[in-house]
């Protein structure tokens, strides 16, 4: 209807929720006055594996009201996901497991009665080790998000047996922790038979659906609000224990009851990326055309539950061989379960295929954009990314050079991630003088989700930006799909401009239009993908190893760009995670202990605004108008796809030694550097 004339759509509006968000007048989860709060504190497990024999407790700490355990606790319903039934066996899983909830009138009296709390286990052996030739390890049937294992076009082996050029490579990827700002956490209250859950997640509508179902009621009966969110990646896509237990403490005291984990716990109940062990194949002519891929995968998952790092499926989309296979296989250890984290599967994947993409260039004297170039034949904008990229960044593959102690080279990668929309509804209301009301039960992690859809209701209605009032956040709105997939927008704002325009094709004759898309969207049936070019530039230092990111670039296809103010913004976020994973982040095993050691911010190394000394990010705004209503491409997650093999493919470049086990630290690189 009017979404060709958008005057709000496109601009980079913002909504002033800031000053909200730094004076504290915005409401995070643990933040929601209540009466009586009482504060849950977690005992978790110190074992791997084991059994809970007996919980003790010092019957004199007087601020505790009570202390949960299996032995005590309300029995739950049972639950798809095996992580939520708390405290409801004797059985150790993983270590940080919670064995117990101490509920006191203070947080530090929960905290103190915690660590009090006598635990009687009997332990058992562990393993917890990852182990590309682990006896257990097996292949699965499907891979997140639900896609087959495996893949078999051509003859792989065949091919890679008489390629004239190949590579042969094996790329670790270590396990990583999401860690968002906000730690996640959840205030439960009973009230009469509804429960009541102000809760930190990326999905109101399926976090209530799912602890509905755990204590026997009905969705309608659970009401889910989550006005702010700091940050999730992936992390708070479901329930995770902590709205059960805080659900459980309420329900047993009679009082609303916190559950805030502390940063320490991130590393245990909310979810990681699996570690992955990737070995890719590639076969090509002399010239650089690509005949053969064999992407192979092994991961790890824990006891509860197989959840599977789909690492080798970004191949099956990015370049199109005539002989390619992917395939994955896990190994179940005693570990926390793997989630979902930002561009899961893309994000390690693209390490593994882009950075031995780079070095089959090396070996065929290619540049490394034009090798990428000639094998996209089919993929004019992942193309026009590649070239305007290489054109904005000044990309020339004769960039390296020597400056003082300092090795500087260039290098680059491709990105892609799956364009895609899930069934939503969303509601809008006349209000009177040109104001409406648009409803809808999505969750704002950070990223501006109020006002990407008060731009399209403002165009779609033709009313100023500052006349739509958005409510979100909360489960009792028209039913609202994850914020995840990078489909957020896609998926939200399609419901919103389904229900403007039915209120608009109405004529004035009603105030008020509600929106189903789960039709439309079903209907969807080809496969698309935003698609992205990513240059980075670094220097090494040959006294200490330190890698210096000089230059990072990103040139995308997003489809319409929304609003280009939150657009760059979660580009540039997503390549900074892409450092992250390049250079820092890496979640230490202790394999005695069965646990990441560096379980808090102190120790797990995220990049600061030190490690950014030059960031950059442009796309081609390209609209899709046959995609969905607004045109636009998911864009939360293609920005740290690419980024940590452009960046490992530029320490290549500078130095000549190929890091192929994340993080690429000093350590490694520094016994074999030149001296200068
Ligand atoms: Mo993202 S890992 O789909 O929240």
């Amino acid at each position: 209807m009017t979404s060709m004339l958008s005057r709000a759509v496109g601009s980079p509006v913002a909504r002033l929720e800031g000053p909200a968000k730094v004076s504290g007048a915005a409401r995070y989860a643990a933040e929601y006055p209540q009466d009586h709060l009482a504060y849950g504190w977690i005992v978790a497990s110190p074992v791997a594996r084991g059994r809970l024999d007996a919980v003790l407790t010092d019957p004199a700490e007087e601020d505790v009201l009570a202390v949960l355990w299996h032995g005590n606790a309300p029995e739950l319903e049972k639950s798809d996901d095996p992580e939520l039934a708390v405290l409801q066996s004797d059985e150790i899983r993983y270590r940080g497991q919670p064995l117990a909830l101490v509920i006191a009138t203070s947080i530090e009296a929960a905290r103190r009665a915690a660590q009090a709390v006598q635990l009687e286990i009997t332990a058992e052996d562990h393993d917890v080790e990852l182990r590309a030739d682990h006896p257990d390890r097996y292949t699965p049937e499907t891979v997140v998000p639900d896609v087959p294992a495996g893949s078999d076009i051509g003859d792989a082996d065949g091919a890679l047996a008489t390629a004239p050029v190949t590579v042969d490579v094996v790329y670790e990827t270590p396990a990583l922790h999401n860690n968002p700002m906000e730690p996640h956490a959840t205030i439960a209250r009973w009230d009469d038979q509804d429960l009541i859950l102000y809760d930190s997640n990326q999905h109101p509508s399926g976090i209530a659906q799912t602890v509905a179902a755990i204590f026997g009621l009905t969705a309608e009966r659970v009401h889910v609000v989550t006005e702010h969110v700091g940050g999730g990646f992936g992390s708070k896509g479901s329930a995770r224990p902590n709205a059960v237990l805080a659900a459980l403490g309420s329900l047993v005291t009679g009082r609303p009851v916190q559950v805030a984990l502390p940063r320490q716990a991130m590393f245990s109940v909310v979810g990681h990326r699996a570690p992955t062990v990737q070995r890719i194949r590639i076969g090509a002519t002399e010239d650089g055309t690509l005949t053969a891929i064999d992407h192979q995968t092994c991961t790890q998952s824990s006891r509860l539950l197989e959840f599977v790092e789909s690492a080798s499926v970004v191949t099956r989309d990015m370049y199109p061989v005539p002989n390619l296979r992917t395939g994955h296989q896990v190994v179940r250890l005693d570990v926390p379960t793997p989630r979902w984290m930002r561009a899961p599967g893309e994000a390690p994947g693209m390490v593994g295929l882009e950075c031995a993409l780079d070095e089959l260039a090396v070996k065929l004297g290619a540049d490394p954009v034009e090798l990428r170039i000639r094998n996209s034949p089919s993929n004019p904008r992942y193309v026009e990314c590649l070239r305007t990229g290489a054109d904005r960044f000044g990309w020339s593959p004769r960039a390296r050079r020597v400056d003082g102690e300092w090795l500087v080279g260039t290098g680059m990668a491709g990105a892609t991630y799956p364009a895609q929309a899930m069934p939503s509804t969303a509601r809008v209301r006349a209000l009177g003088g040109d104001e409406y009301e648009v409803a809808i039960a999505a969750a704002d992690l950070g990223t501006g989700a109020r006002t990407i859809l008060a731009q399209i209701a403002a165009d779609e209605l033709d009313v100023p930006v500052d006349q739509i009032h958005i409510r979100i956040g909360d489960s009792t709105l028209p039913q609202a799909s994850v914020a995840g997939g990078s489909s957020g927008s896609a998926s939200w704002g399609w419901a919103v401009t389904g229900a403007c325009r039915e209120l608009r094709s109405a004529g004035g004759t009603r105030d008020e239009a509600t929106f189903d898309t789960t039709e439309s969207v079903q209907q969807q049936k080809e496969d698309r993908h935003a698609s992205g070019a990513h240059f980075a530039e670094v220097r090494v230092s040959t006294v200490t190893g330190e890698i210096r990111v000089s230059r990072l670039f990103g040139m995308f296809d997003g489809g319409r760009i929304l609003n280009p103010r939150t657009a760059r913004s979660q580009f540039l976020g997503g390549m900074i995670m892409g450092m992250g994973m390049a250079l820092h982040e890496e979640s230490v095993l202790d394999p005695a202990q069965g646990t990441w050691v560096n379980h808090d911010l102190a120790e797990y190394h995220i990049p600061t605004h030190a490690d950014v000394e030059w960031i950059d990010a442009a796309w081609l705004d390209a609209p899709e108008l046959d995609l969905n209503p607004m045109g636009s491409k998911g864009i939360g997650e293609i920005g740290i796809v690419g980024s940590p093999a452009a960046i490992l493919n530029a320490i290549f470049h500078a130095t000549g030694v190929r890091i192929r086990s994340l993080p690429a630290r000093l350590d490694k690189l520094l016994p074999h550097l030149p001296t200068t």
